[in-house]
């Protein structure tokens, strides 16, 4: 039998590295607070100009590159994505221009921080209804364009990039097993941008305000991210019939460091399973585990045949989880 397959990763960061000494000056922060509260230590700040289309094409790119896909080949393109370039044109469409994928239909999700694995779930749905057979799946954001530099309880948290992979059919028996994706409502203003949209339009007076910034209960988030991670992890890993111990990787979101060691001890997984990054990137929101996937498989942490599971939460409140036998 067939499954549907990760066939190829990619991911990419701006070179522009923000340090946790430089934002001493910018906010009242110390490198030893934020280190021992988050694990973090830099993150990348995307150039003027660089948009998060422009970070989601060079990391698709680099995933056609190793699943031998071309631009043409492309039937859909799904971006996930908080900080779309535009409202509309979707993110998506930008870039389908940017890569000449002239044959895809595109359009983005918004589940902020989950989206990547939203995106798994809909390319697995679209691929094996046979809509379609090439797919490309983005998690990308700049978060640095929604934080309020002047909030030290959130913008040391964050930083931009994008990732990628490209889905399709392998003959093989081995893909995507399982994913499973939950939301609650009743949590939104935990983690929200209330303004840009028509409940709170762009006036002067709600920019001032910056309502159109980021806020977070970070306390709440935190609490609701461990719970939330686990029933989607648990979940997953019941539908696909496997345990824990079958788990050669694990992928978490990363968002903090405390909030996956929290994971990695209710799973009762040693934490040296877990693929972590977040020490030099922070929190890329809905491409921080596809950055991470793609940095996994590049370093060989898994091989053909093993159990991977990727775990993710964001604003919404959203999360996920994905079994995938790679
Ligand atoms: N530097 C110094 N002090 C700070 C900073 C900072 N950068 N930020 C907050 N503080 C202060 C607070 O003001 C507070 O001071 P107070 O007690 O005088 O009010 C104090 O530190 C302690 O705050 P706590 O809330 O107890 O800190 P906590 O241990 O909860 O850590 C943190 C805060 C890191 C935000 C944590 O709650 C967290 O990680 N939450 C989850 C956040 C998250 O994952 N967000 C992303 C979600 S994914 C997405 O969709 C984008």
């Amino acid at each position: 039998s067939r499954a549907v397959s990760i066939v190829g990763t990619g991911s990419y960061v701006p070179e522009k590295v923000l340090t946790n000494a430089e934002l001493e000056k910018m906010v009242d922060t110390t490198d030893e607070w934020i280190v021992s509260r988050t694990g973090i230590k830099e993150r990348r700040i995307a150039a003027e100009g660089e948009f998060t289309s422009h970070m989601a094409t060079k990391a698709a790119q680099r995933a056609m590159e190793q699943a031998g896909v071309t631009a043409e080949e492309i039937q859909l393109i799904v971006v996930a994505t908080v900080t779309p370039d535009t409202f509309f044109p979707s993110t998506a469409c930008h870039v389908q221009r940017q890569l000449g994928a002239k044959n895809a239909a595109c359009f983005d999700i918004s589940a902020a921080c989950s989206g990547f694995l939203y995106g798994i779930e809909v390319a697995q749905q679209f691929i094996s209804n046979h809509t379609y057979e090439t797919i490309l799946v983005i998690g990308a954001d700049r978060l640095s364009s929604i934080v309020n530099w002047n909030d030290r309880n959130t913008c040391v948290l964050f930083g931009d990039g994008a990732g990628a992979a490209i889905l399709r059919y392998r003959a093989e028996s081995h893909g995507v097993i399982n994913t499973f994706m939950g939301s609650d409502g009743n949590y939104g203003d935990i983690l929200h941008m209330p303004g840009g949209g028509c409940a709170v339009p762009i006036t002067a007076e709600n920019v001032d305000q910056r309502l159109n910034t980021l806020h977070m209960n970070g306390r709440e988030t935190f609490k609701q991210a461990v719970i939330s991670m686990m029933a989607a992890a648990n979940t997953a890993l019941d539908r696909a019939g496997l345990k824990v111990e079958d788990l050669t990787c694990v992928i978490p979101h990363q968002a903090n460091l405390r909030i996956i060691e929290a994971l990695a001890d209710r799973m009762d997984l040693p934490l040296e399973r877990f693929h972590m990054n977040l020490d030099k990137y922070g929190n890329t929101s809905a491409a921080a585990v596809a950055i991470a996937l793609d940095e996994a498989n590049r370093l060989g942490r898994f091989k053909v045949g093993d159990y991977i599971l990727m775990v993710v939460f964001g604003g919404g409140l959203t999360y996920a989880s994905s079994v995938v036998q790679w």
